[in-house]
């Protein structure tokens, strides 16, 4: 199959998508920032398997990086993320220029309370208002009728669905399971900024996540897990562990034990690479 469409402007996708609405078709669309990887195509694959027509978008959004280093160091490959795409047969790459989704004068913000108020959202101030916000422009642009996103960014995929519910946006949101590495790592577009030695360790996250989880389940105190996990993964060579959180899986409120539906939850830098993860428990 050949590489999708690029589209780069809002009248060129609208001009897309109109025969689709004429014909009642259903409308996916997989929001990414590129840099696409095996988790990226399983959220196109299951998107090709529910709607009619498959959007993926690639934008890395500026209003979500709190550190411009960050933003600047993002990792950009848009030829190899549409020859990725080739196989899957999708509709339309929208990578629209910044003034398609900012354009001058742009003066709104999409804010979700309560969520945001812990995790990412206090490490990453100002990071989910940015999320919401190119979120919803980008529902709005594709006209979507699904949305599909990585349980990877558990959080994330908790506010996008909040603020379609709370918008009335007529969008299903959909959550797909973390894809995994062979070693555990979760799979992330920031792990090409990993350097040999630290993606050796970097699993290491994922494995005391797991020690944590199985100690959770012998009826051990969280406080001593979590204590114990962290000062392993320091001595490893993780800089800092910003968290490593119990917290319900709806809600995110934080727990000491697994009495509802719950997750575990990590964010630590290695080598200046920031990496999160989640398991439910
Ligand atoms: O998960 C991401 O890649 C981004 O946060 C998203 C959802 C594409 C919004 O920019």
């Amino acid at each position: 199959m050949t590489p999708p469409p690029i589209l780069r402007t809002l009248a060129d996708l609208r001009g897309k998508t109109r025969s689709w609405h004429d014909a009642h078709e259903t409308i996916g669309v997989v929001p990414t920032m590129g840099a696409l990887h095996d988790g990226h195509l399983s959220l196109v694959q299951a998107a090709k398997d529910r709607c009619d027509r498959v959007i993926v978008t690639i934008f890395v959004n500026p209003k979500q990086f709190n550190n411009a280093q960050d933003l600047a160091n993002y990792p950009r490959t848009e030829q190899d993320d549409a020859r990725k795409l080739a196989r899957f047969g999708v509709d339309a790459l929208y990578v629209p220029d910044p003034d398609q989704v900012y354009p001058s004068g742009f003066a709104t913000t999409v804010s979700v309370a309560g969520l945001t108020d812990v995790m990412d959202g206090i490490h990453r101030p100002g990071h989910f208002d940015g999320v919401a916000t190119v979120c919803t422009k980008l529902f709005t642009q594709t006209t979507a009728t699904d949305a599909f996103f990585g349980e990877k960014d558990f959080q994330q995929l908790q506010v996008v669905t909040r603020l379609a519910r709370d918008l009335d946006l007529q969008i299903t949101i959909h959550g797909c399971p973390t894809i995994r590495d062979i070693d555990g790592l979760a799979l992330s577009s920031r792990n090409l900024l990993l350097s040999d030695r630290a993606r050796t360790l970097a699993p290491r996250l994922f494995e005391e996540m797991e020690t944590v989880a199985s100690g959770l389940n012998a009826g051990q105190p969280f406080g001593e897990l979590q204590r114990a996990a962290i000062d392993r993964l320091e001595k490893t060579g993780f800089t800092k562990v910003e968290y490593l959180d119990l917290r319900a899986a709806d809600d995110l409120h934080l727990l000491d034990a697994p009495t509802r539906p719950a997750r575990l939850f990590a964010a630590a830098w290695l080598a200046g690479v920031r990496l999160i993860d989640n398991i439910a428990v």
